[in-house]
């Protein structure tokens, strides 16, 4: 057995947490760089900072011009911008790319000559400063992993760089601040935190820990299951699929993602899908590829989310994503190119060869 535990971010949990907490933002300064996209606006959470801040005295820039799949492009200009105002504490709030361009810029302001190559090559000169994540979507984890993912125009391709430093100092995770999300946007970032979690669970990495948190976030998303399929949730389904997204983002820093997301980074590149939605187009076929070797610990998964057998499961996962996205052979050529090697190398609990990618994206994406 193999266990390790080292989760450097602070959890507050419950509606009204910004609120209810505005004390602890005067602990990190009296500066402060909100990072955000303009669609959070509808969460409350940034009215919410502003009263929160107004109250502890501190100033703050709102910065809300991040992009879905930040980019490196994207990523040097708001390390620019935040450099500029000097903040002493960065405010992440929105989905995983907000959260994500937060924790870069929080590496480029402690270290002000870095450019990209630099935040790939950890550990950082200097600790990051303190972000704080606000996450308005369920699933990504962004909210407590030590990592980012932009896109690498030069390759055309997503790629993650992190450190143990560059973790939140605190994740206030009100699920209030999900319920404007649209149903839509709830299913693809739900399926994403499923695919945390089976992908940590199966990982060669094999932590016993990670199994404990993905266990939990197994049931908690077949609880909400129904209610995903239907568009009708409740406050508590929200909180759980809020759980659910941050047990993903422990089974991610403890075993990281398998083939699952370098397949998934090439689909959404090329068609502009959703992170979640690219994910989990392709989750049925790799984990009927895992369960040919693997039988007992993929029907123990599949049970678990609610599924009566892995027959069932790419159906299962379609009847939410109703996808209608539709590929070539010339679009599988592709992704077995750009993402072969990066699948090939990841912790799969089963070898894999480059037929196998093949495999498994072909049965995902043609003749469905
Ligand atoms: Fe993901």
């Amino acid at each position: 057995m193999h266990a390790s535990f080292s989760m450097p971010t602070s959890i507050l949990a419950g509606e009204h947490v910004i609120q209810q907490n505005a004390a602890y933002f005067a602990k990190l300064g009296s500066r402060a760089l909100i990072v955000s996209t303009e669609a959070a606006r509808l969460s409350g959470a940034l009215k919410d900072l502003d009263e929160a801040f107004a109250s502890q005295g501190i100033e703050y820039k709102l910065y809300e011009d991040c992009i879905p799949n930040p980019t490196t492009a994207s990523t040097l200009e708001l390390g620019a911008i935040a450099r500029a105002y000097a903040p002493d504490f960065i405010v992440a709030v929105g989905g995983g790319s907000a959260m994500d361009a937060g924790k870069a810029a929080s590496v480029m302001v402690a270290n002000p000559t870095y450019g990209i190559p630099d935040l790939y090559s950890p550990p950082y000169a200097n600790k990051p400063i303190p972000t704080i994540t606000v996450p308005t979507t369920a699933g990504t984890g962004s909210e407590i992993t030590f990592y980012s993912v932009l896109l690498l125009e030069d390759r055309n391709f997503k790629k993650s760089f992190g450190d143990i430093a560059m973790a939140p100092v605190m994740a206030m995770l009100d699920p209030l601040y999900t319920a404007s999300m649209p149903i839509k946007v709830t299913i693809d970032t739900a399926v994403d935190a499923l695919c945390h979690c089976i992908e940590g669970y199966l990982s060669k990495a094999n932590n016993y820990m990670c199994g404990l948190f993905t266990r939990e976030g197994f049931r908690l998303f077949a609880d909400c299951y129904e209610a995903l399929r239907t568009g009708e949730l409740t406050l508590e389904h929200r909180e759980k699929l809020m759980m659910a997204a941050l047990y993903g983002g422990f089974s991610i820093n403890l075993s990281r993602t398998l083939a699952v997301h370098s397949m998934g980074y090439a689909l959404t590149v090329d068609k502009n899908l959703p992170h979640g939605r690219a994910n989990g187009l392709v989750l049925a076929e790799y984990v009927r590829f895992i369960h040919e070797s693997l039988p007992e610990k993929v029907d123990e998964i599949i049970g678990l989310c609610g599924c009566p057998n892995i027959d069932d499961f790419k159906d299962y996962i379609a009847a939410l994503l109703q996808d209608k996205t539709t590929f070539t052979p010339e679009d599988i050529d592709r992704y077995v190119a750009a993402s072969a090697k990066e699948s090939i190398g990841r912790k799969n609990p089963v070898d894999m060869t480059e037929d196998d990618v093949r495999r498994i994206l072909e049965r995902s994406l043609l003749n469905n």
